[in-house]
């Protein structure tokens, strides 16, 4: 890239410290002092999942009214009930064999959604119920223990696995769907310079003198570029010499999903046939940097209020980023699925309660659920900042 020379040291790799009893800050300063500025997707990785003390290992009360943000599932149950219309939709799409059936979860933190899915189909779908597995990716072990308690009452029909990798080897057929993941995926952070004409990606460094202590952000000297795999799906989207670079202002902040890329490349090949469903906010923006978001969209959020300060107290803030939707679903296209329902939330939740299931169950609401479900839909509410992508496996009926 013309003009781009290195300046800074390079990102060091490698995991936090073993001991537990050393708080989450004082293990990244050390791993900062000794490997130099963290990229800062290493920094988000280990400020929400470093085992036992990153910001998702503790206790799970932080999801929902009294804790630090809510989402579609601590609305109330009405988000896994009609949830639960959507996927027995596609079970009968599918068809019954001899072989199991799956609905897989992933991201299912505190277990609360599995339950109201699995209620709802227990209650209504009794038909579905032989045969019918619930699967939950989760790598974390103390999750998986707040999951377990929850699911107790479902013992027989609900399996672990610890990654994609390992639900791969089931080959399942079903649906494998996640509420509010890939938000909460590490990103990749970078900065656009209009000097340079490059991307150079954020890290994070500790202060000098008596800063000595502070996280601090460090713009890395090195020209960033995609993975060959990801310039595909970005179609010269961020191209440094391509026709809209030009139009991208000096610091212009863009955070490229690879994480959630990889993701929703591996759950696609998970899968021997079924569907895959994410449902998170985001956008359909033609896909890569958003220069009407010259800041970016990472926020981190405690106590219900957007934090004005990302690096400050790790492990004890959410971070989270606004989904990429359209690189999301072209990543899915490539592996070989077909989109099916790409739209707002709002509208698909709508669209779901019209169906004959969706109204016998809407007809069952009291106020306090129909409430929630305007709460779902409302385009002020989260109608229209949540997004639902619904991709297929080919050569399912
Ligand atoms: C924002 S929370 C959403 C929780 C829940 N789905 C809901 O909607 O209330 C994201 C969850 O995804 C989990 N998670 C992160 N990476 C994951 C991965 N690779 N596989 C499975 N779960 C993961 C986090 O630990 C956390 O429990």
């Amino acid at each position: 890239m013309p003009g781009c020379t290195t300046s800074d040291p390079p990102a060091g790799g490698g995991g936090p410290g073993e001991n537990a009893l050393v708080p989450l800050d004082a293990r990244l300063r050390e791993r900062i002092r000794r490997e130099g500025p963290l990229r800062w997707d290493q920094f988000m990785e280990a400020a929400l999942y470093t085992p036992g003390i990153g910001y998702y290992e503790r206790e799970p009360g932080h999801v929902g009214r009294a804790g630090d943000f809510y989402t579609a599932v601590s609305v109330g149950a009405v988000f896994g009930r009609l949830l639960a219309v959507a996927l027995t939709a596609l079970l009968d799409r599918l068809g019954r064999g001899s072989e199991p059936v799956w609905l897989i979860e992933a991201g299912a933190h505190d277990g609360r959604l599995a339950a109201d899915v699995l209620g709802w189909v227990a209650e209504q779908r009794p038909d579905l119920m032989p045969g019918l597995r619930y699967g939950v990716v989760e790598p974390s072990l103390r999750r998986r223990g707040w999951q377990a308690a929850r699911l107790a009452r479902w013992a027989d029909r609900v399996e672990w696995f610890d990654s994609l990798a390992e639900l791969a080897a089931v080959a399942p057929r079903g649906v494998l769907f996640a509420n509010e993941l890939l938000d909460a995926l590490p990103v990749r952070r970078l900065g656009w310079d209009a000097a340079r004409r490059c991307w150079r990606e954020w890290h994070v460094a500790l202060g000098e003198g008596a800063d000595v202590e502070r996280f601090e952000w460090r713009l890395g000297g090195e020209p960033w570029q995609p993975r060959p795999e990801d310039q595909a799906l970005l179609a010269g989207a961020a191209d440094p010499d391509g026709p809209l670079a030009a139009a991208f202002p000096d610091g212009l902040v863009w955070e490229h999903p690879e994480a959630a890329l990889d993701w929703w490349r591996q759950a696609a090949g998970a899968l021997r046939e079924g569907w895959l469903l994410t449902l998170d906010y985001g956008d359909w923006h033609g896909g890569g940097p958003r220069p009407h978001r010259p800041q970016g969209t990472l926020r981190a959020f405690r106590r219900q209020r957007q934090e004005p300060d990302l690096l400050a107290a790790p492990g004890e803030q959410d971070l989270t980023a606004d989904v990429d939707f359209a690189l999301i679903r072209r990543a899915g296209e490539a592996a070989g699925m077909v989109t099916e329902v790409a739209e707002p939330q709002g509208e698909w939740l709508t669209r779901l309660a019209g169906t004959p299931a969706g109204r016998r169950e809407a007809e069952g609401w009291d106020a306090r659920q129909r409430r929630q479900f305007l709460t779902l839909v409302h385009p002020e509410h989260m109608g229209r900042r949540f997004q639902v992508l619904l991709q297929r496996r080919m050569g399912t009926g």
